[in-house]
């Protein structure tokens, strides 16, 4: 094929790729977006596949079976609460890739390279291994292979700079002209070695941030492996997905309201000691209800506004909420979902449960739409949700979550808080919201309590 014919399909798949980030930007769209990126990708894999310095096409043909079965069936065996795992594990793929390719190119062309190539070959594996690697812990982490708490100890920060200097040591001399073929498996091994202590401190619930980040990196590996292989298409989507990576990176660090540095370094999740301990007893008390006592505040309630959290999304109940709000509107109650950015623990997580459950996108609202909605509502129907409603973020500066936007559930007429026990939620801390006189909780699991519901509603 052509320079220029494989140019102009090269051009027509990064349109692709930029048309399919904007329509991953709403969730009414995102489906099409997917097939539009995947639709480029292929045609970038065939384009690549007709270049004149591709051989060997029985073992490509086997590669790409092996892996596009592994990725088929696991997409598809994959639970929505797993995505995140999944998600590491791809992506620490791409970073891999990243490193096996600039070790080839090193094996060939070492001593050859010019600067560009070189520098190229050093960042391409540094920073496709780190993702690699932290990846790979990061995987561990969320699936519990290994204890999700961070992992510290002390001198951890020296040793980790003693490492990545290391690193860095080598890959300038890479750049600079050294070719002995110890130094990229050195540059490698200390890079692997850094993905994996980068990781360790970080706990596990802050993983998907740090998944986004090496997300980010692994974007940056592919760019520099598209500068080593002089591939425009590579170098752009790598581009595409290192500042992707890093806008929702800063995105959900401020709608946690952490700094980047805090969720790296900041061991968030370690055994709290301090917080809620000194919480006075004020004689406030946490009231229990039943299915059938919300059901009548529900049936009559003229506006409902139902907030979703991880909760709903461990006891499956998308489905299930979807048949309650339902059964609610037929009664001629106005019933809303509030959606906070970082309810559950992905990006988009409710919009994906709901949306799954074929909820209306329009009646999913975002924070700053359905906030002031709060002292219009009869119930606050919280289900599965803790941090995110959690008043202390407002008035409690001494709060791991100060500072943090949250839902106003508790300026509706009454809340009602669907969860199991009085267990914290991600953050490990204790919710006022729970002793408002206002609230009261319907413990058990979210699914079977909303099932109790839907019979309770229909018999009302
Ligand atoms: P959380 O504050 O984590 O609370 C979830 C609550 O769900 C828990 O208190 C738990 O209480 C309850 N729950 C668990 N399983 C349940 C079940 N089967 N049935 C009923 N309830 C169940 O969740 P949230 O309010 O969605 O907040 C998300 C938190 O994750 C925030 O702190 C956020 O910063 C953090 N985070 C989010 C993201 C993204 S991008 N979304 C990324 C990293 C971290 P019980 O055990 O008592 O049932």
């Amino acid at each position: 094929m052509s320079r220029t014919t494989t140019d102009a399909l090269y051009l027509v798949t990064i349109v692709t790729f930029i048309l399919a980030l904007r329509f991953l930007s709403s969730p009414k769209h995102a489906r099409k977006g997917n097939w539009i990126g995947a639709a480029g990708m292929a045609l970038a894999i065939v384009v690549t596949l007709f270049q004149d310095s591709v051989g060997n096409y029985a073992l490509i043909g086997i590669g790409m079976v092996v892996g596009g079965a592994v990725g088929l069936v696991g997409a598809r065996m994959v639970k929505m609460t797993a995505m995140p795992q999944m998600v590491a594990l791809f992506n620490g793929v791409g970073g891999g890739a990243a490193a096996l390719i600039s070790l080839d190119e090193f094996h060939r062309f070492a001593g050859d390279f010019s600067t560009v190539e070189a520098t190229s070959v050093a960042l391409s594996a540094l920073i496709g291994a780190i993702s690699f690697s932290g990846s790979l812990i990061a995987y561990a982490k969320l699936q519990e292979l290994i204890s999700g708490r961070p992992i510290v100890f002390r001198g951890q920060q020296v040793v980790n700079a003693l490492i990545i200097g290391t690193a860095a040591a080598l890959g300038v001399w890479i750049a600079t002209g050294g070719d002995q073929q110890g130094l990229i498996y050195g540059l490698l091994a200390a890079a692997l070695v850094f993905g994996v202590m980068f990781v360790l401190p970080i706990g596990g619930a802050d993983m998907p941030v740090v998944i986004s980040l090496l997300n980010a990196f692994t974007g940056l590996a592919a760019a520099a492996t598209g500068f080593v292989l002089t591939n425009n298409v590579l170098i752009v989507a790598g581009a595409l997905v290192g500042a992707s990576g890093t806008l929702l990176t800063i995105l959900m660090g401020k709608a946690m309201n952490r700094s980047i540095t805090n969720v790296l370094f900041g061991a968030f999740g370690q055994v709290q000691t301090g917080a809620g301990a000194d919480r006075v007893d004020d004689g406030r008390t946490v009231r229990a209800t039943s299915p059938e006592d919300v059901a009548v505040m529900l049936s009559f309630a003229r506006k409902v506004i139902i907030v979703p959290g991880y909760g709903l999304a461990v006891a499956q109940a998308q489905h299930d909420v979807r048949q309650l709000g339902e059964l609610l509107e037929d009664k001629g109650v106005d019933v809303v979902y509030a959606i906070h950015p970082v309810a559950g623990r992905m990006p988009g997580h409710m919009n994906v449960l709901l949306a799954e459950a074929n909820v209306p996108y329009d009646v999913l609202k975002e924070m700053d739409e359905v906030n002031p909605e709060f002292p219009q509502a009869d119930v606050a129907l919280v289900i599965g949700a803790n941090d995110v409603t959690n008043p202390a973020a407002r008035t409690d500066t001494s709060s791991p979550i100060y500072g943090m936007p949250i839902l106003d559930v508790d300026k509706a007429a009454a809340v009602v808080v669907m969860k199991r026990s009085m267990a914290p939620g991600f953050a490990g801390i204790d919710n006022e919201l729970y002793l408002d006189p206002r609230t009261t909780m319907l413990f058990g699991d979210a699914k079977d309590s909303i099932v109790k519901l839907i019979s309770a509603v229909k018999a009302s």
